[in-house]
């Protein structure tokens, strides 16, 4: 696994820590593909894991204490086994630090670390690279302090190491858990009341196949994606609160369910939506309206994909972003040039917003052969139409971590 990712952050660990890592892991980030906002409502999302990765390189300590760095922040964070806490001046910790709070109250006895990070998934453009993170951490922590969890709670017998050092693959309904802890350390450490879209897709990513999430049920699929390009445009616009607008924006889903005499909008249908209307406050109206027709694109999608409807699953996306501007309210005007740019040029089959939105990147699903020409025309138009330069980034689908 003598990645990019994975020799740069051994140096950086070794630059640090004057010692050679004694293990390496990896996580990719996530593009949302179609399903914006479904996954905290009980819903269906589609999600591609992409080659842009969250790399940690670790090594036991004896002294009870665990030391950070990260190539993209210049203090080192350092604290106790025993006093896990936020640091202010530390935010970006606060990805490990709640994991390790999740791990232990799952049981996991951990000691003192070194660990070094190091990314190359863009911060702050909606690809995820805070679930990376959490993954990364459980399983570099996996590594050092070898445990498995058991589906639903608790531990099972910790798995033993093989001859070369290495521990058995980690099953899928094992994978789970670990998605549900990095969940749980961004809800409840981070702040960020998140669904479990993006640990998931890290986790459940498989080359050139699509992550078919069902958020009830918790089960996750891997049909086949077409051969198209995936080419992600960064708006480079990042807006503030943006913990506070997507909480916002899961409130008023979680109402409208209420008032509709459901415990999720996965069981409401539009026709319901708009035949109570009355019920519902504006923003409850329009977060619903959104995502019970969103949840209804990404079955339509999904059979489009199944059926090689390539040009007909770029209109989903193209409609899905409409929703989301015109009724979640979470695109902005950058976003929104990034689309309509998109929408003009031949080879582009779709594009929408990715993620939680507030800003963050377009996901793009253009023509194999003309992908080149795209990314060229975006970067040129973007920077025409705003001022801002912006490098589209082609993108492979990759396996999950693990
Ligand atoms: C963020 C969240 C996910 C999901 C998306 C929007 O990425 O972390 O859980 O809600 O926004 O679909």
């Amino acid at each position: 696994m003598a990645t990019n990712e994975i020799q740069d952050v051994s140096n950086l660990f070794r630059k640090h820590f004057n010692q050679t890592p004694a293990y390496t892991v990896r996580a990719p980030g996530r593009l949302e593909l179609l399903g914006n906002h479904t996954d905290y409502n009980d819903g269906l999302v589609m999600a591609l894991a992409v080659n842009r990765y969250i790399a940690i390189a670790v090594s036991p300590r004896a002294d009870g204490k665990i030391e950070l760095v990260s190539s993209a922040f210049p203090n080192k964070e350092s604290f106790s086994v025993d006093r896990i806490e936020k640091n202010p001046a530390a935010p970006w910790a606060d990805y490990v630090k709640g994991v390790l709070l999740q791990l232990r109250k799952r049981g996991v006895h951990f000691n003192g670390f070194n660990a070094a990070i190091h990314g190359t998934i863009p911060i702050g453009a909606g690809m995820s690279s805070s679930a990376a993170l959490e993954v990364g951490t459980a399983l570099a922590v996996r590594k050092l302090f070898p445990f498995k969890l058991r589906p639903g709670g608790g531990l099972d017998e910790a798995p033993q190491r093989d001859s070369k050092g290495e521990l058995p693959p980690i099953p899928p309904a094992e994978r789970l858990e670990f998605a549900k802890i990095g969940q749980a350390a961004e809800n409840e450490f981070v702040g960020v009341k998140c669904g479990i879209l993006d640990q998931i897709s890290s986790l459940f990513g498989k080359a050139q196949c699509v992550v078919d999430i069902d958020c009830r049920s918790l089960t996750v699929e891997n049909p086949p994606m077409p051969g198209e390009a995936v080419i992600v445009c960064n708006s480079s616009v990042k807006h503030e609160l943006v913990g506070g607008e997507y909480n916002e924006l899961r409130q008023n889903c979680e109402n409208a369910a209420r008032k509709l005499g459901a415990k999720f909008l996965r069981t409401v249908e539009v026709k319901d939506v708009e035949a109570n209307k009355a019920k519902l406050t504006q923003r409850e109206y329009e977060c619903a309206r959104h995502v019970t027709t969103e949840i209804a694109r990404v079955v339509a999608g999904g059979k489009a994909l199944r059926e090689g409807d390539h040009q007909q699953f770029g209109q989903y996306m193209f409609q899905s972003h409409e929703s989301s501007r015109d009724f979640l309210k979470n695109s902005t005007k950058e976003l929104d040039i990034l689309v309509d740019l998109a929408s003009k040029h031949p080879a582009c089959l779709g594009a929408r917003l990715t993620g939680g939105g507030f800003g963050g990147a377009t996901i793009n699903l253009v023509r194999h052969h003309e992908a080149l020409s795209f990314m060229e025309y975006m970067q040129r138009e973007y920077e025409k139409a705003t001022g801002i330069k912006m490098t589209p980034i082609a993108c492979e689908i990759v396996d999950g971590a693990a």
